[in-house]
């Protein structure tokens, strides 16, 4: 059996902040000494390796034994997290220290899912109070809108709610609605319009009945180009179709910026605050999850709100060895820094899941895409690529390169346990083939096996010899398993949060800020600087873009 799992010191170099610990030579060591052997041989040498690296939280089951680690390289990772300190910020998290530095902000996002009364304060100012106080207001909006008491211009009852935002406005939203749509209860349709491609709005208008629909325009900023963009047609379609007096029961806004909120025409009881220290990123669990509400019902948000406090709590109180965020960001690094993997795939297998990747990608790599550590010294790689698909399809487009690529990708495969159809039969299949592509990529086929299939198939000679090397998959890959089971709103919450606190305790093991998002502005300010109406003779673009610019019609 081949071990290809690359093994470069030079590739995937960690952090100056993971190299200054004094684990990290262990950890890279540990890693030398696994550097040949096969999880098979590890599986061999252990008949309780599931149940040793199995961890159970929130209803979540992490079964990570697929992973090339034993005892004594975990034993190490976990030295590393209590050198790097996981635990300490944590708690100055929780503690709403202004942990985005280079905002001078709290990321208090736990603030949110928080039950009522908590202590939590964000700099100092206890939030708890205006927490469930915004919940309270969403809370009887929704029900007015889904009981039909909330009505539209015309008298005519909400059938249909538009969510307007895009990034953390749009992914989290859109990503639960689409998860629990099977078990939400009956209730308006929810759309959602991100994209500054005029084609999504426009396909989305075409089904409604504007006198039915209610717009919530959903920014933290409210200065954002595509948002904004896309709230001002909608607007000019609904006052087409009923007058501008229509506004006021056709648009409500969630924001941090209640002043552009009014100059847009929407009034302070139509607009659901949230504050600075939610990341956009972070921010579903606000009044960003307004659309959310609107579709799923207060009940089923607020259980989506327990499922992450559940989660919460586990990060913040139980020791790095039984922490499945902590967990799951040591085995990241592992992975990444210490065995050279290249990236992160996601395969939930769960149709309904089909947009956690996007949400994900957002999370990850908005919160770790960074090239310098807190203080602004270089940070070297950080935010290996997360991508993928759900099962089976993905089976079918790249687990191909998975298996046999000369890359090795890690996979999670997130896996709930019970359907939401009736056709068990089928999730029969989808449950086997999760198991299968984990296991194959774990135990490969050795060109030995292969001969031997080849062989009792009647191969052999010239034909034979060509045939096998195609065939062998190198295997050792690794990968988690992560149970839930069921896709319900408690569990969903607990999983996303368990992503949330994984990508932070990423983050203060690579010694970056995960909360700002500064690579996201340079791109907005040159489309801005674009559509000015001298930019074709503008010295400061650069001439290859100056020579596209007459597409924008100056
Ligand atoms: O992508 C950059 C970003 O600022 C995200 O962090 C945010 O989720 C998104 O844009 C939308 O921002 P806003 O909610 O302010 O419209």
């Amino acid at each position: 059996m081949s071990h290809d799992v690359p093994m470069n010191d030079l590739k995937n170099v960690p952090s100056k902040s993971l190299r200054a610990t004094c684990s990290w030579a262990s950890v890279i060591a540990q890693a030398g000494r696994l550097r040949d052997v096969h999880l098979n041989d590890l599986f061999a040498g252990d008949a309780i390796r599931v149940q040793r690296f199995t961890r159970v939280a929130c209803g979540l089951t992490l079964d990570f034994s697929k992973q090339r680690i034993d005892d004594r390289s975990l034993a190490q990772l976990l030295e590393l997290a209590e050198e790097r300190d996981i635990a300490g910020w944590a708690r100055r998290m929780f503690a709403g220290e202004a942990i985005n530095n280079t905002e001078n902000r709290a990321a208090l996002h736990v603030a949110l899912r928080a039950p009522d009364g908590d202590q939590m304060a964000a700099a100092g100012k206890p939030v708890n109070e205006r927490v469930h106080a915004v919940l309270a207001k969403m809370s009887a909006f929704c029900t007015r809108v889904r009981d039909g008491q909330w009505q539209g211009h015309g008298g005519e009852s909400i059938t249909d709610v538009v969510n307007i935002g895009i990034g953390g406005s749009d992914l989290g939203p859109r990503m639960i609605c689409e998860s629990l749509e099977a078990i939400a209860p009956a209730g308006p349709a929810a759309h959602f319009v991100a994209n500054v491609d005029g084609a999504q709005l426009h396909s989305i208008l075409q089904t409604l009945n504007p006198a039915r629909t209610l717009f919530v325009v959903t920014s933290k900023t409210f200065t954002t180009q595509e948002t904004m963009a896309n709230a001002a047609n909608a607007r000019a379609w609904l006052v087409k179709a009923l007058g501008e007096e229509a506004v006021e029961k056709h648009f409500v806004a969630v924001s941090s910026n209640a002043e552009a909120v009014q100059a847009f025409g929407i009034g302070a009881d139509n607009m659901f605050e949230f504050w600075d220290w939610v990341g956009g990123r972070y921010s579903v669990w606000s009044a960003v999850g307004l659309s959310t509400m609107l579709r799923l019902g207060p009940d089923m948000f607020r259980e989506l709100l327990a499922g992450a406090h559940d989660m919460d709590q586990h990060f913040l109180n139980t020791p790095a060895a039984a922490n499945l965020p902590i967990l799951m960001a040591l085995l990241a690094v592992w992975n990444y820094q210490a065995l050279g993997c290249a990236s992160q795939v996601i395969a939930p297998y769960a149709q309904r899941m089909e947009r956690f990747v996007s949400w994900l990608q957002q999370l990850e790599m908005e919160s770790t895409g960074k090239r310098v550590l807190r203080d602004g010294s270089p940070a070297g790689p950080t935010s290996p690529p997360v991508w993928g698909d759900v099962g089976t399809n993905s089976q079918h487009a790249f687990f191909q390169m998975l298996h046999q690529g000369s890359e090795v990708h890690p996979v999670d495969f997130i896996l709930p346990m019970a359907a939401d159809h009736p056709y068990a039969d089928q999730h029969r299949l989808l449950l086997a083939n999760a198991l299968a592509q984990a296991g194959a990529l774990m135990q490969g086929k050795s060109a030995r096996q292969v001969r031997e299939e080849l062989v009792s198939r009647g191969l052999s000679g010239e034909a034979l010899e060509a045939a096998i090397e195609h065939r062998v998959f190198p295997g050792n890959r690794p990968s988690n398993l992560l149970l839930l089971p069921q896709l319900d709103a408690r569990k969903l919450g607990a999983l996303m949060a368990l992503y949330e606190h994984r990508t932070f305790a990423l983050s203060v093991l690579w010694g970056i800020n995960a909360f700002d998002q500064w690579g996201v502005e340079l791109g907005k300010q040159l489309a801005a600087k674009l559509l000015s109406p001298d930019s074709a003779q503008d010295s400061t673009v650069d001439a290859s873009t100056r020579a596209h610019i007459h597409l924008l019609g100056q």
